[in-house]
């Protein structure tokens, strides 16, 4: 298939095709490479919006030769996205394109190499730089990149892109912004949060702002809360090592679940220039009320799975999973009550809850709105609740406004009705979100990424918790497969209606 037979994709994702690039992976033998980048990247060839002339050059510590980086690259594809390699020209035009440097990362002799690719051809030398590494690696890999000359952009653009976690705490937050700053331009830098780049989430900022409808809805007026929840299903497999000193709060609140509130939460932004928006999502983060220590017990809950089957797979207790101490007080699953002091969201709550091990896997926004002021019709014992929105951002992407209607027949009875915008339904073909986020670097957007201020808020908001918890010696449990978790329904009890059931029989309401 020719690569440009993507018109229906490329008209979702954008058209424009990126300039000619290096795209240089360090830690290109990983499993972030394998699993997402490669794909990724071999998507976006095959849907024609790499530029002509660029290469994808794997930086790997293992002494591998070229023809062993294009024999591994065809073998994840394989897994990961086969067509790429099954259509014989598409996996041949994909294989041209592949480059390879290996050597240590702390040796300049490895970045001269690089160098040398980037510098043996004609034209724009524009490069990017995705550090697929552990971020005690990233200042080490900033500053040989500078040295060897390769951040100067006179000959093209340099951009970096880094993965969470962006430090452990403020303070590590803040040295790692200043580590890369003095090698890169805050511009150069593109903190990828995965979840900015799924649709449903990117959709929630044109629902909001290309649609009249919502915005007089839109604060405390009608909305009598917010609940942001990410389930997953499995426990947490072979990442004892990072997930340990990590934790749910930590792993998915201070960034994934905060980026979206403050998408939930931010004012119109005078354009969508990548610092429009983002100075908008800063200034919700920045009105989020500062958690006291003598409050953290009443706003946050958290919890650790015990053994039991979720989704079908049978899990051990986290304490069990291998690489976890027999101590560990490491949450699996945490929730948190945050407000957001300003004018438009004075008093309402805004309640995020993660965890691992739950009994499904399911991502969704819902706004729950607050009840007619006057009960006209008998609700008791109806199926009726507030009228929600949902924005479901995995499985089944969409949205959902749950309404009441008249049950047909003679009698007044209610019925929930729901209004479902499903993206399956609407055909079309949705872009993985490392795709998004891959295109936008290429593109220079960088609307979608983390900016270092936001980032340091984030950890501002966290830290009390973080602290309140790290001084207690237990943690309560839930069994894997199930969201018993004790004081859960306190943190809702103050708001109208329960916590969403999170599971996808999303007909149900
Ligand atoms: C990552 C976390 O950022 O997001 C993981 O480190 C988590 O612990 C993952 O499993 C969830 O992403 P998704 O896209 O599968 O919801």
């Amino acid at each position: 298939m020719p690569d440009n037979q993507g018109d229906k994709f490329a008209s979702i994702i954008g058209s424009e095709q990126a300039e000619p690039t290096n795209i240089v992976i360090f830690g290109a033998s990983g499993d972030l490479s394998k699993r997402k980048l490669l794909p990724a990247l071999a998507h976006m060839h095959r849907w024609n919006l790499l530029g002509p002339h660029s290469r994808i050059i794997g930086s790997v510590r293992e002494n591998w030769t070229k023809s062993h980086w294009i024999n591994y690259v065809h073998d994840q594809l394989l897994q990961y996205f086969p067509d790429a390699v099954l259509n014989p020209p598409s996996w041949k035009r994909i294989s041209h394109k592949l480059d390879l440097v290996n050597g240590d990362l702390t040796d300049p002799e490895m970045y001269q190499q690089l160098a040398k690719i980037l510098h043996a051809e004609n034209g724009k030398k524009n490069a990017l730089f995705y550090l697929a590494i552990p971020p005690a690696w990233y200042e080490c890999v900033a500053k040989n990149l500078s040295e060897a000359g390769l951040v100067d952009e006179s000959e093209g653009f340099r951009r970096i892109v880094i993965e969470k976690p962006f430090g452990m705490d403020l303070s590590s937050a803040q040295n790692l912004n200043q580590n890369l700053q003095q090698y890169f331009d805050e511009s150069q830098i593109y903190r990828i949060d995965h979840y900015l780049g799924k649709e449903a989430v990117q959709n929630l900022m044109v629902f909001r702002f290309a649609n009249s409808v919502l915005e007089p809805l839109w604060n405390r007026n009608y909305i009598d809360h917010v609940q942001i929840s990410v389930a997953e299903s499995l426990g947490i497999g072979y990442r004892a090592g990072y997930y340990e000193n990590s934790g749910a709060l930590k792993d998915m609140i201070q960034s994934h679940l905060l980026q979206v509130l403050s998408l939930v939460a931010m004012e119109p932004p005078v354009s969508l220039g990548a610092d429009d928006v983002r100075n908008e999502k800063l200034k919700v983060l920045k009105a989020v009320r500062t958690i006291t220590p003598k409050d953290v017990d009443k706003i946050a809950v958290r919890a650790q799975y015990t053994a039991g089957t979720a989704a079908g797979i049978d899990l051990p207790a986290y304490r069990d999973e291998k690489g976890v101490a027999d101590d560990s007080t490491t949450e699996t699953f945490a929730a948190v009550k945050f407000y957001v002091d300003n004018w438009r969201w004075q008093g309402v709550p805004f309640l995020l809850r993660t965890g691992k091990a739950l009994p499904e896997r399911v991502s969704e926004i819902c706004i729950r709105f607050k009840a007619p002021p006057q009960t006209l019709f008998d609700l008791h014992d109806s199926n009726v609740r507030n009228n929600e929105l949902i924005f479901r951002l995995q499985p089944d992407e969409g949205m959902l406004l749950s309404m009441t209607a008249k049950q047909p027949g003679l009698s007044t009875d209610l019925r929930g009705v729901q209004l479902d915008a499903s993206y399956g339904i609407a055909g079309s073909e949705i872009p993985e979100a490392y795709e998004t986020l891959f295109h936008d670097v290429l593109l220079g957007e960088a609307g979608l990424f983390s900016r270092a201020d936001e980032v340091e808020e984030s950890w501002r908001i966290i830290e009390p918790i973080m602290k309140n918890w790290s001084e207690k010696k237990d943690i309560s449990t839930y069994p894997a497969g199930s969201i018993d978790v004790p004081g859960l329904d306190d943190l809702i009890a103050d708001c109208e209606g329960k916590w969403r059931d999170i599971s996808t029989k999303k007909h149900e309401y």
